[in-house]
């Protein structure tokens, strides 16, 4: 079973809508989307563990900055090459003081 722990993350309002910032938790390397709601998965692309915050947003979809592999920012789902490939998603919470996520 696994254990999960909501951790405050970031200040309300610090990701600009539209944009991805990548965070440190507890030693996890986290990237939280401000796309339709806020969307947290694992930052490190699968391919060469670029960094996919930075990248390009179209719709759900985030362009890894190094070599355009693409991840849906909700399912944490490879969209190219690989099946059945997934980054961990995280639930995130807006709450009064800041943004969690439960790792
Ligand atoms: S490291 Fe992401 S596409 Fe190569």
């Amino acid at each position: 079973m696994k254990f999960m722990t909501w951790k405050k993350v970031a200040k309300k309002g610090s990701i600009p809508s539209g944009k991805g910032w990548e965070y440190n938790v507890d030693g996890k390397k986290i990237a939280i989307f401000n796309k339709d709601g806020y969307h947290a998965l694992d930052a490190l692309c699968v391919h060469q563990d670029g960094h996919i915050a930075p990248g390009e947003l179209d719709g759900d979809v985030v362009e890894c900055p190094l070599h355009s592999w693409h991840y849906n920012i909700k399912t944490g789902k490879l969209l190219d090459y690989l099946e059945d490939v997934k980054l961990q998603t995280y639930s995130v919470e807006v709450r009064d003081d800041g943004i969690y996520v439960d790792i």
